[in-house]
This record gives structure tokens, sequence and C-alpha cells, in this order.
């Protein structure tokens, strides 16, 4: 695995950049990433191109032996461009203007925008599409950053009316897909169709939900647009994306089928503080992150572009954007490079090189402190240098469970959400970590990926199922576990005729005919765990494999497959993931509190995200080849097995 940084030349003088890249080569990084957010240096004024800046940053860079990935800056439109067409600018759902003065103040479905982009794009492949230095492109910057992937504006509603006709051919299909006739919310047009804002209650969340399907494929098409030219004007090149922490609001999936590699932006202690996690978690973790943010994303990413991924902006130390944003442990910044090794990552890259000492980010660490001296995030970086040249080439990730995510799943949620705590990303979160907790590699997967060769599988809620897919669910012959909400919609967002969990009924036979959600507080309880947020009941002749005190069941099994008929608790989960574990003759292991392992090629690790040392010597099969048997607190140790 490779290491590199994120370099802004432009923020600068001239005359440190030499220097620069001769520090970042000398600390062992062998990537940098320029240019997502330089375009008012590349244009200054509309078609006066300045190149000089650049083709020098470029070679002194490529010159230190520093292979360049260079960003596209559509993600920061100057303000020239901005003044000569404003209604590029999105609109939020309150119908107002994202105005100029930060970034990423565009909407995707502008056409005149999406052209400005694909002129600049042009341009930047022409003159260093072949250059030697340049080994990868990243397109524009965390699409959906700053909550940008849907807008109001009247360039979103036309491409919305386009792609509704496209998807529903006539005005009367629509409208009986939606179910228009409740609130006589008929239309006799596709013209008639706006975005769903502004409206006196809640639109209709059919309505809803196209929309957030349109919005997806905008960001996808507009991101075709720059990849097709990049690919046919400097061919070879790596074409990448940096995407988000629990990010859903575009299909990741689909997106990444343009890509050669995922990439994505890592800041596990900022996404704790930001997150839902419990106050006990934020706590316990804000050093460190939560133990499973990281991996968790490495395992979604590598799902996503045939298997190809990076760390293209790792957290160096305190960000600025979280609620509270306080300094990793001493050992972190060693200890996420090496879990992100440990899942297969080709790159992690640190934001940034150094810290800036003006603008929006001035607070953000980097590996250097604004006066040019090492911060902490550069020794821990040089650590993790000498800890991957020694390990050498690692195997690739171990393949074990599958667990089945789906963005669509995300939307359709929050379109009819029924419960304020039934949060989709949580309840997938939730069960990773529980498969965590007994040891598990996870792959982290589209419902339309091959499932062949994992020992099991978790889906832990897909709305929409079809009868191809149950049926390939069900010959798998290992055990499957469906969580609540599976099958409870048609692809129109309809409950299905026979009820649900719709297809699913004929691998399982149950039947959901109510389904309640609880309030904080309000919770069932079985022996030994309890059921909150989401309970649904249950019709079937099966006998509960586990069930609540008052009889009633929560886990039904049938054959291979099982269904967990309401939100888990951490021990519900472990029970039902541990019998799933035993049939399919997967060992487990007993890992303390914030101990985490993770298997590359034959190489296991083991890391602490605890405040305090361990004693992994129960866990550690084999001697030793990183760490100690009482493993510090925010440390890293692995061990060779049989392969
Ligand atoms: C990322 C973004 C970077 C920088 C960083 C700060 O979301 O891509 O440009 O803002 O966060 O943590």
């Amino acid at each position: 695995m490779r290491l590199g940084c994120c370099y802004y030349p432009e923020h600068w003088p001239e005359d440190w950049w030499a220097e620069d890249a001769r520090r970042m080569a000398a600390l062992g990084l062998t990537r940098v990433r320029i240019g997502e957010f330089a375009w008012s240096r590349i244009e200054p004024e509309a078609g006066r191109y300045d190149w000089g800046w650049l083709d020098r940053a470029i070679d002194t860079l490529h010159g230190a032996g520093l292979g360049i990935i260079l960003g596209t800056p559509t993600a920061t439109p100057p303000k020239w461009l901005v003044d000569t067409m404003p209604d590029m600018l999105a609109i939020d759902a309150d119908g107002r203007e994202r105005r100029f003065g930060s970034r990423r103040h565009y909407c995707f479905s502008h056409l005149g925008y999406r052209a400005q982009c694909q002129r600049i794009v042009a341009a930047l492949a022409d003159r260093y599409g072949t250059h030697p230095g340049i080994v990868a492109w990243q397109t524009d910057n965390e699409y959906g950053c700053h909550d940008t992937v849907v807008s109001h504006s009247a360039a979103a509603a036309q491409g919305f009316r386009r792609w509704l006709a496209a998807r529903h051919g006539d005005i009367d299909t629509l409208n009986a897909a939606w179910g228009n006739v409740f609130w006589s919310m008929e239309y006799r047009s596709f013209d008639e169709i706006d975005p769903p804002n502004l409206t006196v209650t809640e639109p209709n969340p059919a309505h809803v939900l196209d929309y957030r399907r349109f919005a997806s494929d905008e960001v996808a098409r507009f991101n075709r647009a720059q990849v097709d030219i990049l690919r046919s004007r400097s061919p070879g090149r790596d074409i990448v994306h940096n995407f988000m922490g629990f990010f859903t609001q575009f299909d990741h999936h689909k997106l990444s089928r343009d890509l050669d590699v995922a990439t994505w932006d890592s800041y596990p202690i900022g996404f704790l503080d930001q997150f839902w996690f419990s106050d006990a978690e934020k706590l316990a973790y804000a050093r460190q992150g939560h133990p499973d943010i990281a991996a968790f994303h490495h395992d979604l990413y590598r799902g996503c572009a045939h298997g190809r991924w990076w760390v293209m902006e790792q957290q160096p130390g305190p960000v600025n954007w979280a609620a509270h944003n306080p300094a990793p442990l001493d050992g972190m910044v060693r200890l996420w490079t090496l879990e992100a090794a440990a899942h297969g990552a080709e790159l992690v890259s640190y934001f940034r090189w150094r810290q800036a000492p003006f603008g929006q980010e001035a607070h953000h660490a980097g590996l250097l402190r604004p006066d040019s001296v090492e911060d902490s995030g550069a020794h821990e970086a040089r650590a993790a240098a000498a800890d991957l040249a020694a390990l050498g080439d690692l195997g690739p990730p171990a393949k074990s469970v599958a667990l089945i995510f789906s963005y669509e799943a995300a939307w359709l949620f929050e379109a009819q959400p029924q419960g304020r705590s039934f949060r989709y990303v949580e309840l997938v979160f939730r069960c990773y970590s529980a498969l965590r907790q007994l040891g598990f590699d996870v792959d982290i997967l589209p419902a339309d990926a091959g499932l062949d060769g994992y020992a099991m599988v978790v889906i832990p809620s897909l709305p929409l199922l079809d009868d191809e897919l149950v049926a390939r669910l069900a010959g798998l012959g290992v055990p499957v576990l469906l969580g609540p909400r599976s099958g409870s919609r048609t692809v129109t967002f309809q409950i299905p005729a026979g009820l649900p969990p719709g297809p699913l009924r004929t691998a399982l036979p149950i039947t959901i005919p109510r389904v309640e959600s609880l309030r904080d507080g309000l919770v069932e309880t079985g022996d030994g765990f309890a059921v909150g947020r989401w309970y649904e009941h249950v019709e079937t002749s099966l006998t509960p494999e586990i069930a609540l005190k008052n009889g009633r069941g929560i886990v039904y099994r049938h054959q291979t497959m099982r269904y967990l008929a309401g939100w888990p608790d951490d021990a519900l989960l472990a029970d039902v993931l541990g019998r799933m574990a035993a049939e399919a003759g997967l060992a487990t292991v007993s890992l303390p509190p914030g101990v985490r392992v993770r298997r590359a090629g034959d190489i296991v690790f083991c890391f602490n995200y605890g405040r305090d040392p361990v004693d992994i010597a129960g866990i550690a099969s084999a001697s030793l080849i990183i760490g100690t048997y009482l493993l510090p607190a925010a440390s890293v140790a692995a061990w060779r097995v049989a392969s």
C-alpha cells in the first residue's frame, strides 16, 4: 500500500514547492493529490488560462518522484463563471439560492454548468493527460458534501420531468404508480410536476422517492460527463472520486461503475461527533473514533469499484468541522493507516500536507503545522511507512461474511420514516459492528452482487425484494438473515398486495400485517435482550426461533432463511449472528471492548481502539510480527497464520 497527501501549491509561495516535495518523498509518501479547488487560478477570467504555475507545480512534484492525482476543479466554480449564469446555483428545499462564497455552489442538473465543466476538464486533460507525472484523475470533490445532491432549481425541475417521462412513459401510469388519487394529487401531464418541496404538509412519499432517484442519477450523469473526456484524452490513468462517510444521497454503487477506483475521505473522530452515536460511545471513543467507523467504509467502498479502493483523505490530527474536534490519541494516525492496509487499500493519502493559516479550515491539522514544523501526524505517517515496508505486499482481504447495503433503501425510509429513530444506515452499521465484534471479516455489497463463496449473508433491511433475489438467497445454502422492513414495499412504493415481506413469503412463510415505531425508552423485552424503535407483528404457523417475554416472536427461521422482526439491541444481534455462525461453521472470537481484528492474506491485524492497554495473548494465534501482547491504547499488533 502506498502513502500520499493532499497538497495545494496555490496556497504557498512557489519557492516552497521543491522543499515540500522533497520532504514528502523523505517521509515515505509516493502520491500527491492537487488541483481540485484551483479553478480561479487555472482560469482567472473566462477563456484566459494560466497554466504556467500548474506546469511548474506538476513538474516539481513529479521531479521529486511523486505520482500526481490531479483533481478536476468543478467543486469550486469561480465568481466570474457564476455571474455569467446565476441560475446554475442550487436552490434549497425552502426555495433559497445557495450562493457563491464557499464551495459546491452549483446544481447538478444545470446543463450550462455541465458544459462549462466539460470545457475545463477537456482543457486540463489536453494539457496534462499524457504527462508522465499524472497517475490518476479525481473528478470534482466529494459529490454531495454540504447537502448538495438535491436541488430544487428550475433546471432540476425540467430534468425531473424528463426523467419521469422516461421512467413512467405516460402520465396515467405515473398517477397510478404514485397513488395520486389520494388527496386529488393527479396530474394531466409531466409538465405540471414540480419538485416535492414547499408543499403545505408532507408531499407524496412516492414523489419524494422518485425525486431522490432522479437526483442520484443526475450526480452519476454529471460525473460521467467528466469521465468520458478523461478516458479519451488521458489513457491509462485511473479515474477516481472521493466519497464521504455515512453519506447515502446518491447511489455510490451505480456511480462507481464509471470509476476505476472508489476512494473515500476518512475522518473517524469528526464522524463520531457528527452522527447518531450514543453519548457513551462519543465519550469512550472521542479521541479514536468508534472502532468500526473507518472499517465500515473501507468494506463498503471496496465493494463499489471492482474491489479497488483508496483512502483519499485521512484525518491527520484534529479537524475543524464537527461540533467538537478533539485531537486523536497518539498512535491513531498510524493505526488508521494500518487498518486501511488490512482492508486492502491501495493508497492512504493524508489531508493535508500543511495546515492552512487562512480560510474556513484554519483549525484543521495537516502533517505540517503552518510554520512547516512536522506535526504528530507526520511522525505517525513515517512510522506507518516503515511498518508497511517491513510487511511487504499484503494478500487480499479475507472473504467470509457478506452484508448487503442499498442506497435506495436509505431514500425510501427517509421518504416515509414512520418512526424517527429508524435510521437505515445506523441499522446497517450496528449489524456490521456486531459482526466485527465476533471477529468476522465483512464485505459490504449491493444486492445484485454475486454472493457465492460467503459463509453467511446479512441483510439488515431491504425494502425492495424481487422473486429472483429471494430465490438466489434461498439457493445459496448458507445462513441468510433479513431484517425489519425487508420486502415491505414495491418498486412504486406501495405495500405489496400479499403484505410484507412481499416476495420473501415464498421462502419464509410469514406475513406482517402491522408495524409499530417506539419512542426512546419504550421497549419489548426478551430473555437478556430488548427490542426498541421498531417492532413488527408476525402471522405465521412457524414457531419463533427467538421470542419476547410476551410470547410473540422476534426471530423466525425457515431452512437457511431468518427474519428479524424488529430493531435489535447488541445482545439480540450477537445471539442471532452467533447461531448463524455456528451453522456456517465459522469460529467466533471473544474480543475485549474496543479491540478489532482483520485479516489480509496470511496476516491478521489486531487494533486497540480503547483507552487502556489490553492483553491479546488469548487472541493472537501465532507469534507477533508487529506489536506486543499487552497492546497499548491506539496501537496495532499483527501475526501470520497458515494460509
Ligand atoms: C473533506 C473535503 C476537504 C476538506 C476536508 C476537511 O470533506 O474533501 O476538501 O474540506 O474535508 O476535513
